[in-house]
């Protein structure tokens, strides 16, 4: 199994949800964000550039290891 091959769908619930890439390896960084507004989805890959995924904002979320939904900042 390659992880970082896996797949994370993300569907905006509110409008402004960022979605954030973070950098694999030791020096962990922000090297892309993408905003969605309500309704939009996203559907990203885990890579070599890519480890981690941060979520602001009201989205609902589901990748292999699971569905959950995140909160709105307000
Ligand atoms: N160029 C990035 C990469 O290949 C694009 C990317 C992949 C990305 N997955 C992401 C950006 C998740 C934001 C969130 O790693």
């Amino acid at each position: 199994m390659n992880q970082k091959n896996d797949f994370v769908m993300i569907k905006a619930i509110e409008d402004g949800v960022n979605v954030i890439g973070l950098t694999r390896g030791s020096d962990t960084r922000f090297h892309h964000s993408e905003k969605l507004d309500k309704g939009e989805v996203m559907i990203a890959q885990f890579t070599e550039h890519t480890s981690a995924i941060k979520i602001r904002g009201k989205a609902h979320i589901q990748t292999g290891i699971g569905e959950l939904e995140s909160d709105s900042r307000k």
